[in-house]
């Protein structure tokens, strides 16, 4: 036990260490919204352009939801901490177009979550139905804390 101290002791370090290193707000990851719906973002490059999967838990529409692209980008959180960002998820299942922009923040316990706008543009058959075809909302995403 005596000998175990210090090994435990500098294993607490280390982890403390990486833990307070680790950059918030990169969006690489998977994130669940306020409706229940989550994406995976995959890897940021260096213009802080990324590409994913969305996975909606709702729809305007009655076709059976399946997960979807998205293609965003992100100002580099390695530059500015608490980044804004977009992106567009083009729905695989109908004809409709979502853009959501946003910005990442950490708040008081350290946690990362991602205050959205979205505009979400249904087809219309035609011009005179314009007027009802853009709907508007927020959404607030948190980190999936168990990532595959
Ligand atoms: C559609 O119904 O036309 C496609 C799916 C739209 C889902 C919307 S996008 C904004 C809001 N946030 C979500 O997570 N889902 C809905």
């Amino acid at each position: 036990m005596v000998q175990a101290t210090p090994f435990l002791l500098v294993l607490f370090l280390v982890l403390g260490a990486h833990g307070l290193s680790v950059k918030k707000c990169a969006l690489t990851g998977r994130w669940v919204n306020d409706l229940g719906s989550n994406m995976t973002i995959k890897i940021l490059n260096s213009n802080g352009d990324f590409s994913g999967i969305y996975n909606t838990s709702v729809s305007a529409t009655t076709q059976k939801i399946i997960p979807s692209p998205l293609l965003g980008s992100q100002n580099l959180p390695n530059q500015q901490n608490q980044s804004t960002f977009g992106f567009t998820v083009h729905w695989s299942f109908t004809n409709s177009i979502t853009v959501f922009t946003g910005q990442c923040f950490v708040d008081n316990d350290g946690k990362e979550v991602l205050r959205t706008m979205w505009l979400l543009r249904s087809r219309v058959e035609s011009i005179s139905s314009d007027w009802k075809a853009t709907r508007v909302g927020t959404n607030v995403f948190t980190r999936l804390q168990l990532q595959e």
